[in-house]
């Protein structure tokens, strides 16, 4: 299968403060080929533990991921990942960050990869500059470009938007789902913005104290309107959801 299976899936941490065995009790979902998936729940429900896990940066206690029908056992050029901080170099350039990884695996055209993923995340011009000069909306779209820039099969986005003012989420919630139609890939985003996940997501998976208690699918067409009767449906449905969670 060429998307994700996370399969029987167990995490506990050393010294976890919980009153459950696992941090992540036995999480089991498929994720198809182009779709857009976000992951949706309260903090402390394991989301980040999960996108680590499906990152490859930490070892599951029990259970497989797979992305492309390969087994997911550390870090990998094959997953992409974004996180709240954008975590860029401070020392290179926009363009020095971008080339970094497509360089690193030895790619001949990295220079090209670079320019034309910056020019895709809106960024051109500002090639040269150091991420200090940058906004936080623009020093998250060079994260993304970066994350991009190995060709992954998977891109996996942890509160991407999380540190960014009101106005700025808005815009790359759009800007999000523009480069998701262009590059085609799987996309796997944390959030624990109700309407943000109603917003991007194909599909909404919310995790409840270590469990998938819902799978649901967004039935409403891009680009959507927060304000309509069915946006607000959905909010509902899973605000509901959520409080039950307390
Ligand atoms: N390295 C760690 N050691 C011990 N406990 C941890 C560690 N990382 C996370 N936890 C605990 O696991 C739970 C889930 O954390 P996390 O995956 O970061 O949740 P979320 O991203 O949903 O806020 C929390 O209770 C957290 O305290
Ligand atoms: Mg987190």
């Amino acid at each position: 299968m060429d998307g994700v299976i996370v399969k029987n899936l167990y995490k506990s941490y050393e010294g976890q403060k919980l009153d459950r065995d696992y941090v992540l009790d036995n999480i089991n979902f498929q994720v198809k080929k182009n779709e857009f998936i976000c992951i949706l729940g309260k903090s402390g429900c394991g989301k980040s533990t999960l996108l680590n896990l499906l990152a490859g940066f930490i070892k599951p206690d029990k259970g497989e991921i797979y992305v492309s029908d390969k087994l997911v056992k550390e870090p990998s050029v094959q997953r992409g990942v974004v996180f709240q901080e954008h975590g860029l170099f401070p020392w290179y350039t926009v363009l020095e960050n971008v080339e970094f990884g497509p360089k690193l695996s030895g790619k001949k055209n990295a220079n090209e990869i670079a320019r034309n993923l910056i020019s895709m995340v809106g960024l051109e011009g500002y090639e040269d500059k150091y991420p200090n000069s940058l906004s936080g909306g623009m020093a998250q779209r060079v994260g993304i470009a970066r994350a991009l820039a190995t060709n992954p099969d998977l891109l996996l986005m942890d509160e991407p938007l999380g540190a960014l003012d009101a106005m700025t989420r808005d815009n790359m919630r759009n800007e999000l789902l523009k480069i998701w139609k262009e590059t085609k890939k799987t996309v796997i985003l944390i959030t624990h913005s109700i309407p943000e996940a109603v917003y991007l997501a194909d599909r909404v998976i919310v995790l409840q104290e270590g469990n998938i208690c819902c799978d649901e699918k967004i039935e409403i067409e891009r680009p959507r309107d927060v304000h309509s009767d069915k946006f607000l449906e959905y909010t509902k449905m899973f605000e509901d959801i959520l409080l039950d969670a307390n």
